[in-house]
């Protein structure tokens, strides 16, 4: 059976990790996998995470199963954080998943059911996963333009341009803020544009948002999303508590569905619900046990809150002092594009090549694509990063 089996190509991203850490050069820089680190180059367990802990771990009594929809007040806590204050929350509907990766494939799956001649537009580039699981659920998948490489900002004309081609068989991914690899997020304005395209072209919008709070903050984030979701019929969203809740490895986030009424999105949940059961049948208990912990608890939801505005200080600031080291000290404005770009990615505009060499020269460990994790710097990296990028510029 596995003899036919060809080789597997490695991932481009996670195999990075392991040339890192097998790497033996003191001054080497991870700016490769997508993790928060902080200024010592540790991903730690958040304090609200922390107490969280030892609350369910003193007050939970069982280990029994949950549901196929995981904890329904872990769902209730996603969609009022995502769609607080609009005219969605009375007709929408979410699960737990495992990761935004489980929702973004349990909604592929949802899509290829309802609607199985979708063709899915996703951006150019995008997240390295989202072609994949889209695939795999079987759905057509089309590139919109949206980065530019001359300006490094989104070419908003092309990208409305493609997407004014979309109509009624067709879905329309979008970042929810802190675009997966560009760090260069559409404004409000386009966001509203985009909301007219779909009124009027029929195309359905869905929002992955996985860097919730990492942009401008918890809310402002979330600004495009919620007027997209107060101005549409229908609309698909996926979301992550990896990053703004480092719950990474605890596999936490949901997948919501916004609907004409609430017995359509009964419906469409009830069919997540059958996917589910066909695919892992229960997402892992214990992130959402922690995030619905800290979401219901004032004062735990406030040390969260603080903390995570902390990460994303901490991130625009680090941009800051490495868009000045490269003024000061090579007298370069090119990479000022970094400052203004969102959340923990940035794209250099380096080819292959040079990224190549970052690798080998220095050390310094960024995706094959141009992407740079800005949270793997450290303010005592940025002198040799801001060298190494000039050097090889
Ligand atoms: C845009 C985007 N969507 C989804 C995901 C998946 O996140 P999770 O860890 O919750 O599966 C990521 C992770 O990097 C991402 O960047």
């Amino acid at each position: 059976m596995f003899s036919q089996l060809p080789t597997p190509i490695l991932d481009p991203i996670l195999s990075l990790s392991v040339a890192y850490r097998s790497d033996p050069r003191s001054e080497k820089v991870d700016l490769g996998i997508g993790v928060y680190k902080n200024s010592a180059g540790e991903t730690p367990v958040m304090k609200a995470i922390s107490q969280a802990q030892d609350i369910v771990v003193a007050t939970q009594k069982t280990k029994s199963y949950v549901g196929l929809a995981g904890c329904e007040e872990f769902n209730q806590s996603m969609v009022n954080l995502l769609l607080d204050g609009t005219s969605a929350m009375d007709r929408v509907a979410g699960i737990q998943t495992p990761g935004a990766s489980g929702a973004l494939r349990m909604l592929g799956d949802l899509m290829k059911v309802a609607q199985p001649n979708t063709t899915i537009w996703i951006s150019n580039p995008s997240y390295v996963n989202h072609r994949p699981v889209m695939e795999a659920a079987g759905l057509k998948v089309k590139h919109y333009h949206y980065f530019s490489p001359e300006t490094k900002q989104v070419d908003v004309a092309r990208m409305l341009d493609d997407l004014s081609t979309a109509g009624p068989d067709d879905v329309v991914l979008l970042h929810g803020c802190c675009h997966n690899p560009t760090g260069a997020d559409i404004d409000f304005d386009a966001w509203k544009v985009i909301t007219q395209l779909a009124q009027k072209n029929g195309f359905t919008p869905f929002v992955d948002i996985a860097y919730q709070g990492f942009g401008d903050g918890l809310e402002q984030d979330a600004q495009g999303l919620r007027y997209m979701a107060d101005n549409v019929e229908e609309m698909l969203i996926t979301t992550s508590c990896s990053k703004n809740f480092g719950l990474y490895r605890e596999r936490t986030g949901a997948a919501i569905v916004v609907g004409k009424s609430q017995h359509d999105v009964n419906n469409a949940k009830g069919k997540l619900m059958t996917l589910a059961r066909a695919t892992y049948t229960m997402p892992p208990d214990h992130g959402a046990a922690l995030v619905k912990t800290i979401l219901q608890n004032q004062e735990l939801t406030a040390v969260w809150k603080q903390e995570l505005s902390e990460m994303q200080q901490r991130l625009l600031n680090l941009r800051k002092i490495l868009c000045n080291e490269l003024r000061n000290n090579y007298n370069t404005s090119q990479f000022d594009f970094i400052e203004s770009h969102k959340g923990m990615f940035t794209v250099l505009g380096f080819s292959q090549d040079q990224m190549a060499r970052l690798r080998e020269e220095y050390g310094i460990y960024g995706v094959g694509d141009g992407r740079i994790n800005v949270a793997g710097l450290t303010e005592r990296d940025i002198p040799y990063v801001a060298q190494a990028i000039v050097n090889v510029a």
